[in-house]
């Protein structure tokens, strides 16, 4: 049976130089084929030194018991500081945890229940949208999976759809910054010399410059409806209403300009690229596709939309978990130790790059059986079961676990579901899709479907 599409590994030692080319087009065929199967690799350029663990046990140890002693590196806030300013996706310590006590609260269990039917709603206009395009040609669905996710946050967080002027051109505007801004490629996550390349061209700065502006009017729109006593009862006003319970300080505008622009870029562009893989797979193998085509016909009744629908989407669920093994939305991450280490027997000298990758560790060849293969019924082997715990953290770990990992498993597999449940979806001849890393594993030049109504 043929597998899902990998990209090939990297043939041997090469130069540091054409490394680093290699990095720029793509982090994932970078890498030697060996890092599939290694507990730990060391990599030491004149720049950089660093240390990539799939052991799950220094995984443990980084994520987990002594998160503080590896934080993110400032370079990393630097770089990606002209459209996220102080985020709680690049800040770190005291701040960090503040910005964590104030957001958490957000996207507890209970919350997500009062978010779902904005969910479902961009689900249904998702559905709509596709109807006038699935007559059987070709369609990138990259494009559409994006379209959709933003729609979700828009909806979920300031109770507006993607249609609403604001919310279109912030969408509008980062897509043009994300063509022109390899700023926001992996390769920033690395603490690359000042002097190296980076294309913090004026152009991707004034970009950055328009999307903040755009969501400072929003953010403040919504601070005089908070105060005027008439706003909505959606993600933001939970977020800028909620006092740190520490201090009892609320986020001011600015700060929460910072959170709305990584909400927004952590939020939609990884749904969308899980939500393309889960697709693109459900076309490789229509048995799967109809099985959860199934499910969703009996599990949805389009007239009673209840949070708990969600548990009768099991495969959907499965499906979706299973496209974020094989295609992590977010490959890698990269830590720095703040102080001299020894990992498993090897010196780690302070101020080392820790990277850590989902990419590697969900296809390890010594972790998972059969880890190339598409099998979303693995999660219910003792095999499946042991990795889940710990071989598996496309939301990362510890206590900087993504913080919308519990909205992402109601979207994903919602969406999928009804998706599937109105369409079917086929692969385009000539036209395999083939994963690179950008900021999220997209499709090098996108992914290509067809998608035809299902009969009932
Ligand atoms: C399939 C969907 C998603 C995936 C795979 C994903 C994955 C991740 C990962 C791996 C991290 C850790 C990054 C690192 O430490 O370097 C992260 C952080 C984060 N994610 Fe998500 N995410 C998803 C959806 C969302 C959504 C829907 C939101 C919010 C609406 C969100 C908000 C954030 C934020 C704010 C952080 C930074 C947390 C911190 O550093 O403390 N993510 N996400």
């Amino acid at each position: 049976m043929t597998r899902p599409p990998k990209p090939p590994a990297r043939p041997g030692k090469v130069s540091l130089w054409r490394y680093a080319r290699l990095f720029r087009q793509d982090i994932l065929s970078a890498q030697p084929a060996r890092l599939y199967r290694a507990w730990m690799a060391e990599f030491r350029t004149p720049f950089f030194h660093s240390f990539l663990c799939n052991d799950p046990e220094l995984i443990e140890t980084v994520l987990k018991e002594r998160p503080d002693d590896f934080p993110k590196s400032d370079r990393i806030r630097e770089g990606l500081a002209p459209l996220l300013g102080n985020s709680v996706f690049v800040t770190n310590g005291a701040v960090w945890k503040r910005q964590r006590r104030i957001i958490d609260p957000a996207f507890e269990g209970g919350r997500l229940r009062d978010t779902f039917p904005a969910m479902w709603d961009a689900g249904v206009a998702a559905v709509e949208r596709l109807g006038n395009l699935a007559d059987g040609r070709p369609l990138e669905i990259e494009a559409q999976t994006s379209h959709m996710a933003a729609d979700v946050i828009f909806r979920t967080l300031f109770s507006i759809p993607i249609e609403d002027a604001t919310a279109g051109a912030v969408f509008a505007k980062f897509k043009a910054h994300q063509r022109a801004a390899p700023v926001l490629n992996l390769g920033a996550l690395l603490p690359l010399p000042r002097w190296f390349p980076r294309f913090h061209a004026r152009r991707t700065r004034q970009t950055a410059r328009e999307i903040r502006a755009l969501i400072t009017d929003l953010t403040a729109r919504r601070m005089a409806e908070i105060e005027a006593g008439r706003a909505p009862d959606d993600l933001a006003t939970k977020i800028m209403t909620t006092p740190d319970p520490e201090t009892g300080q609320l986020f001011d505008t600015a700060e929460m300009v910072d959170q709305v622009a990584i909400f927004f870029l952590a939020g939609h562009e990884t749904s969308a690229s899980a939500l393309a893989w889960s697709l693109y797979l459900l076309a490789m193998y229509p048995d799967w596709q109809d099985r959860v085509a199934a499910e969703a016909a009996q599990g949805i009744d389009p007239e009673k939309i209840y949070f708990s629908t969600l548990s009768k989407l099991k495969l959907a669920r499965d499906v979706f978990r299973e496209a974020m093994r094989l295609y992590p939305p977010v490959p890698m991450m990269v830590r720095e130790a703040t102080r001299g280490e020894r990992f498993r027997d090897r010196a780690v000298p302070k101020g080392s790059q820790i990277v850590l990758s989902p990419w590697h560790l969900h296809r390890h060849a010594r972790l998972w059986e059969r880890p190339d293969d598409f099998d979303p019924a693995r999660f219910k082997t003792d095999n499946g079961k042991a990795c889940l715990r710990n071989a598996y953290m496309p939301f990362s770990k510890g206590q900087r676990v993504c913080p919308g990992s519990g909205f992402a498993m109601a979207e994903g597999p919602l969406l999928l579901a009804m998706l599937v449940r109105a369409f079917r979806f086929e692969l385009v001849e000539g036209r395999p899709a083939m994963p690179v890393a950008h900021l999220t594993v997209r499709g090098r030049d996108g992914i290509w479907l067809r998608l035809t109504r299902r009969v009932d």
